[in-house]
């Protein structure tokens, strides 16, 4: 695997080691007060960020810190792209730099895929250039983002495969949405969207889902439920339904915590809108795996920079 740029490219096998190699890199660290492994020492790592983010720049900063590679953080609005510097000459610069790996969020679908084609195509070596991963673009894709999803509902139910999993709200402009959705599926989930048909994408009847629009109906019947944050900066200033009737037909309420199974998981992706997508106590609920969910990040972002920087097993031991 060169690049993680979507995960339509991960195999039922191949997602399954990346999720094994994550558990062992959390075993490898459990207990050590200094959190260090010598595994990527020597390698850079640059993080490119064009739109904000608080859970995922730091949690691949810190995998990469504590797997000893440098680590540096380029962000649109302090780099020469404020001064109209394009795209492709700020993917090139940093290839020259000598990043081995490129970690881009950027809000056009297809960043990624398009940078790691020019510094792929160019150089002394054709094919060498950095590995590339998608750490969010646009609509498209979050792949970090599914496998730690994917991992935290394996911690709480023991397996994945046969289970049923909602992914609940905005569908229409959540990357976590479709990664999430490709990925369960791939692992042998089930998976219903339940959203406004608003808030759909045209073209959902070819992902691999069920769709719903009655969250009453089906929160009985799921395993795990996936939160999905109202995403009012891609929407030009207005969406419908609105705010408040959202809340009301979609919202995770206490009331409809309590109609979950009790074995149940409750996930969101961060950031939370309290009140809005999901209820101040349901968020602080034991049943909610918002927390863990990070944690499992940086565990998550350890084994996929191994695994593209590496390529082997054996990165935690
Ligand atoms: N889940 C997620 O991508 O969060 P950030 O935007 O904070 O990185």
């Amino acid at each position: 695997m060169k690049h993680l740029l979507s995960v339509a490219d991960l195999t039922a096998e191949s997602a399954t080691e990346l999720l094994d190699e994550a558990e062992r890199f959390e075993q490898a660290l459990l207990g050590r007060e200094v959190k260090k492994l010598p595994t990527l020492r020597g390698r850079t790592i640059m993080t490119v960020f064009f739109e904000n983010s608080t859970r995922t720049r730091v949690s691949f900063e810190v995998a990469g810190k504590w797997m000893s590679a440098d680590v540096i953080n380029v962000s649109a609005s302090s780099s020469s792209v404020s001064k109209g510097e394009s795209l492709r000459d700020t993917a090139m610069t940093l290839r020259a730099a000598g990043a081995d790996a490129l970690i881009v969020r950027h809000p056009a679908s297809g960043a990624a895929h398009q940078i790691a084609q020019w510094t792929a195509d160019q150089g002394s070596t054709p094919g060498s250039g950095p590995a590339v991963i998608n750490a969010g673009d646009g609509t498209h894709e979050h792949p970090t983002q599914a496998l730690l999803d994917a991992l935290t509902v394996r911690q709480r139910l023991g397996d994945i495969a046969g289970r049923r999993v909602a992914i609940v709200g905005d569908i229409l402009h959540s990357r976590v949405a479709r990664s999430n959705a490709i990925l369960l599926a791939t692992l042998g989930a089930e998976v219903v969207l339940i959203a406004p048909p608003t808030l759909l994408p045209v073209g959902v009847s070819g992902w691999p889902v069920r769709v719903s629009h009655d969250i009453d109906a089906e929160l009985p019947g799921l395993d795990a439920v996936l939160m999905l944050r109202v995403q009012a900066e891609r929407m030009n200033g207005g969406f419908f339904p609105s705010a408040r009737e959202y809340s009301i037909t979609y919202g995770l309420s206490q009331r409809r915590l309590d109609l979950l199974p009790e074995h149940a998981v409750v996930l969101h992706p961060g950031p939370m809108l309290r009140g809005m997508e999901i209820a101040s106590s349901v968020a602080d609920s034991p049943k909610t795996a918002v927390l863990q969910q990070v944690t499992n990040g940086v565990h998550v972002r350890m084994a996929v920079l191994f695994r593209l920087l590496v390529g082997s097993d054996g990165g935690a031991s």
